[in-house]
């Protein structure tokens, strides 16, 4: 090989000189692409064996090359492996010790391959796994809520629109609502997963190569599903990796909504919930104190989860085909984006496992601020056989008396009610009471402990 000492052995051929420090500094992306050796190294192996197998690479070669590359995995696995930012990223890091290691045979592995399919395939590996690593993560969230509301089905708190009391509800019910966000975020999670279970491999540069090569070989020993079709678009598509983030975003929006409902509940004001010492903190200062930092730091932490997503859109927006050295920017983010979903999820798992809730503040709520005139307005139409609309009228007259009394509607006068409307009988309290109020919810979806079990047979089964 003729190149000058400090042009790069990779590409160094027609370079008379080495890259400034800042273009090396500027260009490098082994800071973190490390992050991808396994793959760089599982994606070289099954490339070196589809070669051999075309009668492409000899057997010799084919078996030095194998074993160079498990001894540099074993090497980085070790912490023995000097990365090196003048060979600017993972694939020359890896290619550079194998030539040191079994010496020329290692160039004849990147023949039929390129860089741009490579990264391709390292990443689309890297972010697959990280699919299913959030699956089996909010499966096992989802469970944690399951047990909650299995434990809490019967347990009454008030329901919010507005933040402001509306009707009541169960606290199961309420814990089904987040499995479901996160059964759908899980979804996600599979869906990206399989649009991105293609190989990349083999689109080589942009174009393909006039090599005798076996893309479905490769597919199958990567567990693909099958080859990608286009090759330019395969050096330049990202969009797995935006899905992924999409799915972050979403899963994060709602632990940060989750974290707030938490922080809200954890109030001496509300003392819906108090969490286990191990997900609180204390003030230096305030020895009363007790903050639910966790919930904090995951309803921020979403912040850059969206930021990445934001940001890897905006740095493929107006990329011409094929690659562009402008697509090294699509992996801090995501890398960042997968470690901070997966420390949110295993922190509202430990969170949510050891929440205590305090049923009594929560019934106390839930019996509060009028939460059953609705109840009542239904009542009239079901008994008095009055329009809704008149019945919500005369609700609301008992709503004000109730409130000039400073009473609950439950703790009324017969007679007072009367007054408002003459067809309110006695057994109109069987409805004021919360329990009456959400055992009453039957309807498909609906808050009642009965539908509560239900779906909890219906989750179990499905998990
Ligand atoms: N480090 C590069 C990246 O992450 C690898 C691909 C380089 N390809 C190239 N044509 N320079 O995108």
């Amino acid at each position: 090989m003729t190149h000058d000492d400090k042009s790069n052995l990779m590409w160094g051929g027609r370079f008379s000189a080495g890259p400034d420090a800042i273009m090396e500094e500027i260009n490098a992306s082994i800071p973190f692409d490390r992050k991808l050796y396994a793959e760089d190294i599982e994606g070289s192996r099954a490339h070196a064996q589809m070669l051999h197998d075309q009668g492409i690479l000899s057997s010799d070669d084919h078996a030095s090359i194998d074993a160079g590359l498990r001894d540099i995995l074993t090497e980085i696995e070790r912490g023995d492996f000097a990365f090196s930012r003048k060979l600017e990223d993972i694939h020359m890091n890896v290619e550079a010790r194998l030539n040191d290691l079994i010496g020329p045979a290692a160039g004849r592995l990147h023949t039929a391959r390129s860089r741009n399919d490579q990264v391709a395939l390292d990443f689309r590996l890297w972010v697959r796994a990280r699919c299913d690593a959030m699956i089996t993560d909010i499966a096992r969230l989802m469970q944690v809520f399951l047990d909650k509301a299995q434990a809490h089905a019967d347990t009454v708190m008030p329901g919010f629109t507005h933040l402001q009391t509306a009707q009541p509800v169960t606290f199961g019910h309420h814990c089904l609502a987040y499995v479901e966000m996160l059964a759908r975020d899980r979804s996600r999670f599979e869906d990206a997963r399989e649009r991105m279970n293609e190989n990349p491999l083999g689109a080589a540069a942009l174009a393909g190569t006039g090599f005798d090569i076996d893309r479905h070989a490769t597919a199958a020993a990567l567990g693909f599903r099958e080859p990608t079709r286009n090759s330019l678009d395969t050096v330049s598509d990202r969009d797995f990796a935006l899905e992924f983030l999409s799915a972050c975003a979403i899963c994060a929006t709602h632990l940060s909504r989750l974290a707030e409902e938490i922080v809200i509940w954890s109030t001496p004001q509300f003392d819906f919930v108090r969490l286990s010492d191990k997900f609180s903190t204390g003030s230096s200062i305030m020895p009363q104190k007790k903050n639910p930092d966790a919930a904090e730091l995951i309803r921020g932490k979403v912040g850059r989860i969206s930021g990445s997503l934001v940001g890897l859109l905006t740095v493929m927006k107006g990329l011409p085909l094929s690659y562009s050295k402008d697509m090294q920017e699509d992996k801090e983010g995501v890398f960042d984006a997968a470690e901070t979903l997966e420390l949110c999820l295993a922190a509202m798992i430990g969170m949510i496992g050891d929440l205590h809730v305090n049923e009594q503040a929560m019934r106390a709520a839930a019996g509060s601020g009028y939460s059953t005139a609705t109840d009542l307005a239904d009542w009239l139409v079901r008994e008095a056989g009055l329009p809704f609309r008149q019945a919500h009228h005369i609700t609301g007259r008992v709503v004000a008396l109730a409130e000039e009394q400073g009473c609950e509607l439950a703790d009324l006068d017969l007679a007072d009610l009367q007054q408002i409307d003459e067809s309110i009988t006695e057994a109109v309290y069987d409805v004021l009471s919360v329990d009456a109020s959400v055992a009453s919810r039957t309807s498909y979806g609906g808050t009642s402990p009965a539908n509560v079990r239900e779906q909890i047979d219906y989750w179990r089964e499905r998990l």
